[in-house]
């Protein structure tokens, strides 16, 4: 009997437990959490053009989740956002609601025409706020083509824009400032990128071959 009953007990806390991991998405509070990564990324999660903050918006949420946690734990270094992210301002619960928040805001990469019969100047400043599109890249395109085709593309996507299992995040429509940032990084170890051996082959990777890439990939948010 005693033995049943603590058995059901341990099935019962096991049980809360599961709940506490997996908190429910709550899209309100993830706006309302958004005001505070706004002092930086922006209001809609755009980033800011000189590639200093990267834009969020658009990512999945479960690589938005994944860097959060990283931040959290320390394991990706990232001191502006310190005082963010630790577990008493962004506990689970609000980490997987701003993801998904951040993750279901889509940004325009081109205004669209204007409407001369409807033209309001205040709207369409609103609007341009939230266009993205990534500056022109010095670098010879074809050779970045190639080169992303053969090195990045079986997980970053054919078309930058990630991989399906929401691993290997978009560098399409990312700033180039910011991704050269996460290349060096990565090639001083300093950030993990998908393999322990990935920080020597990243320098072995030439700076032509890089520049070449990013100017390539500036390319792909112009269709
Ligand atoms: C004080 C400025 C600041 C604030 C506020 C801030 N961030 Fe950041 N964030 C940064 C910087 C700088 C980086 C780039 C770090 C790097 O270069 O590795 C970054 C990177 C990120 C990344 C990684 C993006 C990627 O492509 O890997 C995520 C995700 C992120 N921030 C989410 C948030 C969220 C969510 C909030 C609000 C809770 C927030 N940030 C608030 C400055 C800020
Ligand atoms: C085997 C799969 C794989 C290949 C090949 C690969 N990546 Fe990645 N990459 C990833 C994954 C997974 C992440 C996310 C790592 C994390 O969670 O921090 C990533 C992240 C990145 C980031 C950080 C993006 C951000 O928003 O912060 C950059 C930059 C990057 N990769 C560049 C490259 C380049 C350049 C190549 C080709 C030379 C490449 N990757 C090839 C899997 C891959």
């Amino acid at each position: 009997m005693t033995k049943n009953l603590l058995l059901l007990g341990l099935i019962f806390c096991a049980g809360i437990r599961a709940e506490e991991e997996t908190p429910a998405v709550d899209l309100e509070l993830g706006e309302e959490i958004n005001e505070t990564c706004a002092g930086c990324h922006g209001e809609y999660g755009q980033g800011s053009i000189d590639g200093e903050y990267p834009r969020l918006a658009g990512l999945t949420d479960a690589y938005i989740a994944r860097q959060l946690r990283n931040f959290k734990q320390r394991q990706r270094i990232n001191i502006p956002m310190l005082p963010y992210t630790n577990e008493r301002e962004l506990p689970e619960e609000d980490l997987v609601s701003i993801a998904a928040y951040l993750a279901s805001i889509q940004l325009p990469t081109k205004l669209p025409p204007i409407n001369e019969a409807e033209f309001d100047a205040l709207k369409r400043l609103q609007a341009s706020k939230k266009v993205v599109n990534i500056a022109i890249y010095p670098g010879d395109v074809e050779v970045g083509r190639k080169f992303y085709r053969k090195e990045c593309a079986s997980c970053h996507g054919s078309d930058g824009y990630g991989d399906d299992n929401k691993e290997a995040p978009q560098l399409a429509g990312q700033y180039s400032r910011y991704l050269l940032k996460q290349v060096e990084s990565i090639r001083t170890g300093d950030r993990f990128h998908e393999d322990p051996d990935d920080a020597e082959i990243f320098r072995e990777y030439t700076d032509a071959e890089i520049t070449a890439m990013l100017a390539w990939l500036a390319t792909l948010d112009d269709g």
